[in-house]
């Protein structure tokens, strides 16, 4: 591990807060026993993972009560890479979900079987920066920005937990036929929740009805997931957040914090570093 200043790390290439970094963690998942029935939710930070997780959740739990030895989502959901206290995943019951925000190369090699399921949820770069800025203000961990502008050159160049975006997503979308996957944007679930919740629905192999689609659909909307305790993560120690996951949740939040300037910046940089990718997201295109 390379220490990149007091609260980041790079290992193996990618960047990592380091107070959440344990090597060992990292390096057992080339061992890690992928079963044909798991289901990973990938994501780079800020783009939509908890809101995504409960939406997996909400729709593998649609045929039974809900209840679980787990009492919120982070236990049902548990992350690949930072595993502490919920270890022991091989005694789990298949269908077992986990979430990640890692790059392929640290992924578990089983994956590639294209059996165990993937669902990856990208959003506007603009958004999640602006997402994380805020979020490294609650986290009380990560190193709280000066300014917006200071954040924003720290994202571009990929220095904070999580890598670069570009690198992300460039990888994952460059990988994906060696994975079983299903890509969604953040701003497909703001546009039309019920069609994102068809499509992981039916992804997973769970075609709901229209009545059970409703009641996800319902459960995953930002203001009914915001009371959810299982859901919107408010169960984690006031020591660890100084505020909310469920934030705005809105798509275009970026216009309120960015520049003209920065703006301009901006699209040079995402210009130069995603040309000569064969497709166009969303926030490319309207
Ligand atoms: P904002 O900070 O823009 O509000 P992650 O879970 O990857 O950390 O992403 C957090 C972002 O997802 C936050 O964005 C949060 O508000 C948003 N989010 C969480 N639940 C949501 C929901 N049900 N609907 C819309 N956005 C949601």
């Amino acid at each position: 591990m390379e220490k990149l200043n007091d609260y980041l790390c790079r290992y193996k290439g990618c960047i990592f807060a380091t107070h959440m970094l344990q090597e060992e963690n990292i390096d057992c998942l080339q061992n890690f026993e992928i079963r044909d029935r798991d289901i990973v939710l990938v994501t780079y930070p800020k783009s939509g993972t908890i809101w995504t997780q409960n939406i997996i959740m909400l729709i593998c739990e649609s045929d039974s009560t809900g209840e679980t030895e787990f009492t919120n989502n982070l236990e049902k959901m548990p992350w690949l890479e930072y595993p502490q206290g919920h270890s022991d995943y091989s005694s789990r019951a298949s269908p077992r979900s986990f979430t990640s925000h890692l790059r392929p190369l640290l992924m578990p090699p089983g994956l590639k079987d294209k059996k165990a399921k993937i669902v990856y949820v990208a959003r506007n770069p603009k958004d999640v920066a602006v997402s994380y800025f805020h979020f490294c203000h609650a986290w009380t961990n990560f190193e709280t920005p000066k300014s917006f502008e200071e954040f924003l050159q720290q994202f571009l160049a990929g220095d904070v937990n999580g890598s670069s975006w570009f690198d992300h997503i460039r990888e994952w979308h460059t990988n994906r036929d060696e994975y079983n996957i299903l890509f969604l944007t953040y701003e497909d679930m703001i546009m039309d929740l019920r069609s994102a919740v068809g499509k992981i629905s039916r992804f997973l192999g769970r075609d709901l009805d229209e009545a059970a689609l409703s009641r996800v659909v319902e459960k995953a909307t930002f203001k009914n997931m915001k009371k959810d305790p299982k859901a919107n993560y408010e169960f984690v120690p006031a020591e660890m957040i100084q505020g909310a996951y469920m934030r705005k949740g809105t798509v275009g939040d970026w216009k309120n914090t960015f520049t003209v300037a920065q703006n301009e910046m901006f699209d040079r940089i995402y210009q130069e570093k995603m040309k000569d990718l064969p497709f166009k997201f969303i926030w490319d295109i309207h």
